[in-house]
């Protein structure tokens, strides 16, 4: 007999960074700052993320692009690669992500591309913690998003390969 399944997620939106905690207004400025760290020149598109980890400790991350399109990396694995050889036991409370470009305006919240949504889904697993995702622009308002795996339903997360 066919069944339907339905799945939704909360998330929730403020109208500013003005309205976050302290912490978290402080990591999306920081997240908005790194952006000039960026190496994006084709795309021009700087993208930067900034994690605290469950000990307090803040990494950051911004993309790096290539000329040859592919190898170019996004700022959350950047982000990821980072915290995971600088402190490989210490789970991510949360990652705040801005972006910030001449062509548009970064006035919205951008969320993580697929690849990095499975990265980060495997980021939770492997130190059993839920990553709290805060996605703004330059300005204007903030998704916090409580768990990024919750941006990739039906993901495989490798339970196969055992
Ligand atoms: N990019 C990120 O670094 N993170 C995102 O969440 C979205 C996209 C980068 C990849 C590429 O360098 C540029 O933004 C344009 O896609």
């Amino acid at each position: 007999m066919m069944q339907e399944y339905k799945y939704e997620f909360q998330y929730q939106v403020y109208d500013d960074s003005a309205e976050l905690t302290e912490q978290d207004a402080w990591l999306l400025n920081e997240a908005r700052a790194v952006t000039e760290h960026a190496y994006a020149p084709y795309s021009n598109f700087n993208v930067g993320a900034v994690a605290i980890l469950i000990n307090g400790d803040i990494v950051v991350g911004t993309n790096q692009e290539n000329a040859s399109f592919p190898v170019g990396i996004c700022a959350e694995r950047v982000l990821l690669g980072t915290v995971a050889t600088l402190h490989p036991d210490i789970a991510v409370e949360s990652i705040a992500v801005s972006y910030k470009s001449d062509n548009v305006k970064s006035d919205h919240p951008i969320s993580p591309c697929g690849m990095c949504r499975q990265s980060l889904l495997e980021y939770e697993t492997r130190l059993k913690k839920p990553i709290r995702l805060i996605l703004s622009g330059q300005e204007g308002k903030v998704y916090i998003i409580e768990s990024a795996s919750l941006l990739l339903p039906f993901a495989f997360n490798g339970n196969e390969l055992k």
